[in-house]
C-alpha cells in the first residue's frame, strides 16, 4: 500500500469564547495545533485527522460552535469522537452531519488503506468514567464481523491503568467486557488510538499496541494521587504515519500562537 497519513488529536475541552479553563486559553492553543497543522499540511497530506473527545470543557452548546468554527481551517476531513466532558445533544445540534450508530451514539466505522477504523463512544452522562454498554459492544461485534481485514480502534477512556490513581478510577470500567468481544478478531487489532489520559502515553494492552496524547489543552502531571495539570506543556497532536507492515505515530507540537 502507498503510505498515507492521518491526524490524531485529543482532549481540546473548548471553552465559549473568552472563556478559560484552570487559567488556560484551551481554544487558542487549540488554534496554534489547527495552524500548524495547516502549515505541515502543505508537505503532508493528511487523509484525516480524528479528534477522540473531550471536545468542550464541559458541554456548552457555545464551546460546539466555536469548535466548528476553528475546524474550518483544517486541512483534512474530521472525524469527531466523544469523551467525558462533552454532552451528546449539544454536540449533535452544532454538529448534525456526524454519523450516529443506529442507537444513537457517536460511533462510526469507515474504510481506510490502513485497514477499518472503528471509532467507539464510551461516554457516560453525567459521569467521568467510561463505558460501553452492552448496546455500544453489540455494534462493535457486528462491525467487526462485516470483515477480516485489519482494524485501527479509537476510544476516549482507555481500559488499563496508567499509574494516575484519580484517572485510573475514571478510565473504561468495561475493560473485560471489551476484550471478549475483541478476542475473536484480536490479531486484527493493529492498533489502539485513545485519549482522556493527558499524557504522551504508548504502551499496550493485552497485546494490541496503544498510544495516547497531551493533547491540546493541557498535560496531567505523573503523580501519585489525585491528577494534577501541567499548563505549560506542549501543544500536542500526532501524525500518525501507516505503510503496510507498520503504524508510526509521530508527536508533534505547535508553537503557541503570538
Ligand atoms: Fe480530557
Amino acid at each position: 500500500m502507498t503510505p498515507f497519513h492521518f491526524l490524531h488529536l485529543t482532549d481540546p475541552h473548548i471553552a465559549p469564547p473568552d472563556e478559560l479553563l484552570f487559567g488556560q486559553d484551551t481554544n487558542a492553543r487549540f488554534a496554534a495545533a489547527v495552524a500548524a497543522i495547516a502549515a505541515e499540511a502543505a508537505t503532508t497530506p493528511f487523509a484525516f485527522a480524528i479528534l477522540s473527545g473531550d471536545l468542550a470543557r464541559d458541554g456548552e452548546p457555545d464551546a460546539y460552535r466555536e469548535l466548528a468554527r476553528m475546524l474550518e481551517a483544517l486541512p483534512c476531513p474530521t472525524h469527531l469522537m466523544l469523551g467525558n466532558h462533552d454532552d451528546r445533544a449539544a454536540f449533535a445540534a452544532a454538529f448534525p452531519d456526524t454519523p450516529l450508530d443506529v442507537n444513537g451514539f457517536c460511533q462510526q466505522a469507515f474504510e481506510t488503506p490502513a485497514g477499518r477504523c472503528i471509532l467507539l463512544d464510551t461516554l457516560t452522562p453525567g459521569a467521568p468514567h467510561g463505558t460501553l454498554c452492552a448496546v455500544r459492544l453489540g455494534w462493535l461485534a457486528d462491525r467487526l464481523a462485516e470483515g477480516d481485514g485489519p482494524v485501527l480502534l479509537f476510544l476516549h477512556h482507555p481500559p488499563m491503568p496508567i499509574g494516575i490513581p484519580g484517572m485510573d478510577a475514571i478510565r473504561l470500567l468495561d475493560g473485560a467486557a471489551l476484550l471478549s468481544v475483541l478476542e475473536p478478531h484480536r490479531a486484527r487489532i493493529r492498533h489502539m488510538f485513545h485519549g482522556h489520559t493527558h499524557r504522551a502515553l504508548a504502551g499496550s494492552w493485552r497485546g494490541i499496541p496503544t498510544s495516547s496524547l497531551r493533547g491540546t489543552a493541557f498535560e496531567v502531571k505523573f503523580a501519585a494521587g489525585q491528577p494534577a495539570i501541567e499548563r505549560a506543556a506542549p501543544i500536542e497532536y500526532a501524525i500518525v504515519r501507516c505503510e503496510a507492515e507498520s503504524i508510526g505515530v509521530h508527536l508533534a507540537a505547535a508553537a503557541p500562537l503570538a
